[in-house]
């Protein structure tokens, strides 16, 4: 079974509190319930991780190159700082799409910028937790399409 890495940033542990006007009354652990059970359905194995830490994602996304086919990224803030998770994203080379629960270009102008978006596969944000789940249909798609044997 194919396992794919779903990485969460800084910040996304308050999901369900935080500014629920934007990113909605669903917690982090209604997120994972939601991926899971997406993830199931589409026959891929898990891995669900949050920190508030740059390093850990870095090493986080190094580890995925070995025990992983693809990742879903929402990198909160550092999506719009880190150089650091761009050069990851690209050394690894692993089919990655980046998530957000908002629409980052109908906010404040510096949440336009992405590291992330010239190293991913593809870019989806504005569906809340549903967000998600585009994004593992997506990726279990190329998945399917990029299969050997
Ligand atoms: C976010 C959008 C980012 O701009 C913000 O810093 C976040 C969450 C989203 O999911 O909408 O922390 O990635």
């Amino acid at each position: 079974m194919k396992t794919i890495y779903i990485l969460n940033g800084p910040n996304l542990n308050l999901l369900g509190t935080r500014e629920p006007e934007i990113y909605g009354a669903d917690t982090l652990a209604d997120v994972e319930a939601r991926c899971a059970a997406r993830c199931k359905a589409l026959g891929l194995g898990m891995v669900f991780r949050q920190t508030n830490v740059e390093g850990e994602l870095v090493t986080w996304i190094h580890d995925a190159r070995e025990k992983a086919a693809g990742i879903v990224i929402n990198a909160g803030a550092y999506t719009h700082t880190s150089v650091a998770l761009h050069d990851a994203v690209k050394a690894v080379g692993l089919p990655t799409i980046e998530v957000h629960l908002s629409n980052v270009y109908k906010r404040e102008s510096f949440r336009h910028h992405s590291y992330l978006s010239p190293v991913s596969h593809g870019v989806i944000c504005g569906f809340g937790v549903q967000s998600y789940e585009l994004a593992l249909d997506g990726l279990s798609g190329i998945l399917n399409t990029t299969r050997k044997g």
